[in-house]
């Protein structure tokens, strides 16, 4: 029987695990669970995309942080070799597919020539865990979406994964590597910033009253960010190689998301139409059944999640006009 979360969790007691991407969004929660968890945690980043209160979350929850760029292979075999972790989680990545479009040959040296470096000298015996992206399927052929479906993505971000995908399956196959690709579907919460939909609507809608909307029909697969930890760790303490969606199963058009923001927020809020094509797919809504095999299940969810990123949110702005 797959272990239950608090199961996979314990077993991450006293390992040697290393984080790439460790400064941002889900880097940084990953860092704070498996360090409370007794693991020993070395966060790596060159903190081109930090979250502005890394420092202080580290130093408070006591684990190690190494600037590391993961571009530079050199500079990857000595953080590899001084600290043999035994579960590499690597998430350090150009995240945001504008990002990808305006600079491909970065996007290309961070998500494909960066994960190469970590394949390559990651210790033979690590668990690898390489976070895909869900963009790699491109335009559904069919909903919920299965790992069987065609790989279709074209645009910089999504090639960038589907070429790491085919790297890390290649150092499996041919080196005989624990390697797990997981392809995450759309993860929200507290920390997380930049121009994502639930931030973004959320901060209109606290600081302007109102929500814009590209295309309210755009489906979306929302989970918290909680639970995406719980997702990783368990796909982490299995031996599955994947691909393992990572998704809650429930699609969510950004029209309705926007309207329970505006109710949470206060009463209901006006939502302006733009009318305007969103980028990349339509409608994203995954068929999780293998990762609910490893033992997963929503322990969040997405009405208190949104709930969370609201008071978070709240916070954040109240700070900043401090
Ligand atoms: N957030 C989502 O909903 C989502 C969805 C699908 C896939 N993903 C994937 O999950 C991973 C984490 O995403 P996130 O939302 O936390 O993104 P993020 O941008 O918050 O974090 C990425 C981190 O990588 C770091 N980084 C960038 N270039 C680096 C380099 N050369 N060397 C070392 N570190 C570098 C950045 O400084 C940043 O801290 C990424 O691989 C992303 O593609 C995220």
């Amino acid at each position: 029987m797959a272990p239950t979360i608090d199961e996979a969790e314990r077993s991450f007691s006293g390992k040697r695990v290393l984080i790439t991407g460790a400064a941002g969004f889900l880097g940084s929660h990953l860092c704070l669970r498996l360090s409370k968890a007794g693991a020993s945690v070395t966060g790596a980043d060159n903190l081109s995309v930090a979250r502005p209160d890394w420092a202080s979350l580290a130093s408070q929850n006591g684990f190690e942080t190494v600037p590391l760029d993961i571009r530079h292979g050199e500079e990857v075999r000595r953080g590899m070799a001084e600290r043999s972790p035994e579960v590499v989680f690597h998430l350090a990545a150009v995240a945001n597919p504008r990002a990808c479009k305006q600079d491909f040959p970065l996007a290309f040296d961070v998500n494909v020539v960066g994960l190469e470096n970590i394949l390559r000298h990651a210790p033979a015996t690590s668990r690898v865990v390489f976070m895909s992206s869900a963009a790699v399927y491109g335009a559904p052929e069919r909903l919920p979406i299965d790992e069987g479906h065609p790989r279709k993505g074209s645009d910089p971000y999504s090639v960038t994964k589907i070429i790491g995908e085919d790297l890390a399956g290649s150092y499996k196959r041919n080196y005989g590597r624990s390697v797990a690709i997981v392809r995450n579907f759309n993860t929200f919460g507290v920390g997380q910033a930049g121009d994502y939909i639930v931030p973004q609507l959320i901060r209109q809608a606290l600081t302007e009253g109102r929500m814009e909307l590209w295309d309210p029909s755009t489906v979306r697969d929302l989970m918290y960010i909680d639970d995406t930890i719980d997702a990783l760790v368990q796909v982490a303490a299995s031996e599955d190689a994947g691909p393992i969606n990572l998704g809650t199963g429930r699609g969510t058009t950004v029209g309705d998301l926007a309207a329970m923001i505006g109710r949470k927020v206060g009463g209901s809020l006006p939502i302006v139409d733009l009318k305007k094509k969103v980028v990349g797919s339509p409608a994203l809504v995954s068929d999780n059944g293998r990762l609910q095999r490893l033992g997963w299940s929503e322990r969040v969810g997405f009405e208190q999640g949104v709930d969370r990123t609201i008071t978070w949110s709240r916070a954040q702005l109240a700070g900043a006009k401090a």
